[in-house]
């Protein structure tokens, strides 16, 4: 897959939203590969709807609906991001999982970044649960979106080094320094460079051995 336009592209956040002002930042130096038409939240008190409005990026609240994990109706979200033309949605610490209506309308255009080294670790607390666990090695991961709750193709990741009795507020804050550069640098490569799917394999290509 390959665009020549530059991307138009929605982020949907729940909370803090230092993602999002990474990508934000990046998009601004034209490191991004797209614009960033759009933060969609379903929270109205979240922190990032206050980001977005420092950075001058459109925000919106749609209905989340009665449930905690899932959007009750993706109709309204779909909306908001069809009037923009949206064509690339990026999940940057969105706390939902998505279901038919949003994953048919954006086959493979859907990005989602995880604070662990998938498939290790998936779901919430990702990283206290890593670090609980006692690992040696943690991270983050970008990868598509699926029905599959972070199971998605895997684009990139970064690993962690867990130092020698590091406190968990110390390691959530390298693994958040690591996603500020992955995530903005993969959504580059995704958005710049052809990339083919094989299988459960996403596949990063030249222009001669990917299909545009
Ligand atoms: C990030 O660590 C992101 O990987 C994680 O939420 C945090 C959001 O931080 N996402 C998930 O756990 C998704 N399952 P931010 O609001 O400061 O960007």
């Amino acid at each position: 897959m390959l665009s020549s336009a530059p991307a138009t592209i929605a982020v949907l956040a729940s909370g803090s939203g230092s993602n999002f002002e990474s990508l934000v930042l990046a998009a601004r130096n034209g490191e991004l590969g797209g614009e960033i038409a759009v933060l969609l939240c379903d929270h109205p008190s979240a922190p990032v709807l206050e980001r977005a409005r420092r950075l001058g990026i459109d925000a919106l609240c749609p209905p989340a609906g009665r449930f905690r994990t899932r959007l009750e109706d993706e109709r309204p979200w779909l909306e908001a991001m069809y009037a923009r033309a949206v064509g690339t949605v990026l999940l940057a610490g969105f706390m939902r999982r998505l279901h038919g209506t949003l994953l048919v309308a954006f086959p493979d255009r859907i990005l989602n970044l995880h604070p662990s080294l998938l498939p290790a670790f998936p779901g919430l607390e990702a990283i206290r649960c890593a670090w609980e666990h006692g690992v040696r090695v943690t991270g983050c991961t970008v990868h598509l979106v699926t029905a599959d709750v972070d199971g998605g193709p895997i684009l990139a990741q970064s690993a962690v080094d867990v130092r020698e009795g590091e406190s968990l507020a110390s390691l959530e804050a390298r693994i958040h320094e690591a996603e500020h550069e992955l995530y903005p640098a993969t959504v580059r490569r995704y958005l710049s460079q052809p990339w083919r799917r094989e299988g459960r394999r996403f596949v990063f290509g030249t222009a001669e051995n990917a299909h545009a």
